[in-house]
């Protein structure tokens, strides 16, 4: 059997999981990561390559003979990259750049959910400041307003009054915030009730969802603080019963399949639906993301017992149905450790101690850090997410922070509490 080499997208904690779980398939030969990380430049079978543009990255392709390429971010799947491969018939897992709005542009998203009745909060979208202040002024609060645009998971407020509502149309209107990402905002009903994030692998025709998981975006323990890319996440997610997850299946995910369809395109890649289960139990979209989540991927491909270079084949070749994904009957738990600032500035160049003394079953995942001169620098606002998993998620939280506290770097940020969401249900 011929091994192949695959190329990876992206620099996070996310294609650090990528990449490893796939360079234990035995049809792989070399994973190259474009740009990766301090994690990727030091795993077996694993080469970062400092390439950018999308050229770039296609003339490596060629040259490289790589079989399929897989992206990680939203950026280069909303600037096009499936369709650039493609045209050079480069096999590449992810949507194309018109798919990709259902998560570039919270506008389309939200129009296309309304178009195809998958449940979603109540919303209007403006692109000028007076009419969005108008429209806050006869609103209840809480209010949810969203910049349009990618905004690396900051672009949403939670403004619990007309005040915070104001400052932040301000801010996005008038100081610019987002650049064009905030040319509009969309502004909808606050939804209570408990959070999950379902992600699923598309080839067009067929489904074959990852396991479930609950992500914790606020920066602070009990769900305070700003939004962030996410600080830990546990897999799988109770909340999400065999029954819920058929209801989400049938109002959620294949309804954007078919959406698609109606407009002329075929969904491919991963797709994640941010899911509140509201407080009468349906589920409620909050968002699509056109990718796999970060940190989710983390513990998700950590409790993966199936080969994903066999399963993105199977997805490359319309054959989803054709393949199971197993799972460890087991609870994982992914830790984020950020640097001093985080989300909104971040501290480099900090020497991180600690990373060797980890036992079995527990895995780093490297996401803002660089490897020089054999040491391990943080290089970005999330460093590392910290995964282990046991049969009881009580044990997998006291075996992931037990690893947390090993590691030590100038004033590193985490949460205490990831994983309750899913105890104390
Ligand atoms: P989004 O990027 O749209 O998923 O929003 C980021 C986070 O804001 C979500 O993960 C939720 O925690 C929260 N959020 C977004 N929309 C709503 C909503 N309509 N009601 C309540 N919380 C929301
Ligand atoms: N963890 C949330 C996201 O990936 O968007």
């Amino acid at each position: 059997m011929l091994k192949k080499n695959i190329l990876i997208i992206g620099s996070g904690g996310r294609e650090h999981a990528l990449a490893w779980k796939i360079s234990k398939s035995k049809h792989v030969n070399m994973i190259f990561v474009a740009p990766g990380n301090g994690g990727t430049a030091t795993e077996k079978n694993i080469t970062n390559i400092n390439l950018h543009t999308i050229s770039e990255l296609i003339t490596f392709a060629k040259q490289n003979d790589i079989f399929f390429t897989v992206v990680g971010p939203e950026v280069p799947l909303a600037n096009g990259i499936v369709d650039e491969f493609r045209a050079h018939d480069l096999k590449i897992w992810g949507p194309t750049k018109f798919c990709a709005q259902l998560e570039s542009s919270k506008v389309f998203s939200k129009a296309f959910m309304l178009a195809n009745n998958i449940p979603t909060a109540k919303y209007q979208s403006f692109s000028d400041y007076n009419s969005a202040k108008n429209y806050i002024a006869q609103q209840n609060f809480p209010l949810v307003i969203k910049a349009d645009g990618l905004a690396a998971g900051k672009g949403v407020v939670i403004a619990n009054n007309n005040t915070e509502a104001i400052n932040f149309i301000q801010e996005i209107f008038n100081n610019n915030k987002f650049g064009s990402a905030g040319s509009k905002v969309v502004i909808e009903e606050f939804i209570q009730g408990v959070e999950a994030s379902f992600i699923v692998m598309v080839d067009g025709n067929n489904i074959l969802p990852m396991a479930t998981s609950q992500d914790n975006k606020r920066l602070l323990d009990n769900d305070i603080g700003p939004n962030t890319g996410g600080m830990g996440a546990s897999c799988p997610a109770p909340i999400v019963t065999q029954s819920m997850h058929q209801k989400i299946i049938n109002e959620i995910i294949q309804p954007v399949l078919d959406g698609f369809k109606k407009l002329g395109h075929t969904y491919t890649g991963f797709l994640y639906a941010g899911i509140m289960i509201d407080t009468k139990g349906n589920p409620q979209t909050l968002e699509f993301n056109c990718r796999f989540g970060d940190p989710e991927t983390q513990p998700i491909l950590y409790r993966l017992n199936s080969d994903l270079f066999e399963l993105i084949e199977a997805g490359l070749n319309c054959q989803l149905d054709q393949i199971k994904a197993q799972w460890f009957n087991q609870f994982s738990i992914g830790v984020v450790i950020a640097s001093q600032g985080y989300p909104n500035i971040s501290r480099n160049n900090d020497i991180i101690y600690g990373l060797e003394q980890m036992p079995a079953n527990v895995k780093i995942f490297h996401a803002g850090t660089k490897y020089e001169n054999n040491q391990y620098l943080t290089n970005g606002g999330r460093v590392l997410c910290v995964v282990s998993m046991a049969d009881k998620l009580a044990d997998a939280q006291t075996q992931v922070y037990e690893a947390v506290k090993k590691i030590n770097f100038n004033c590193m940020q985490y949460r205490t509490d990831i994983g309750n969401k899913a105890i104390f249900i």
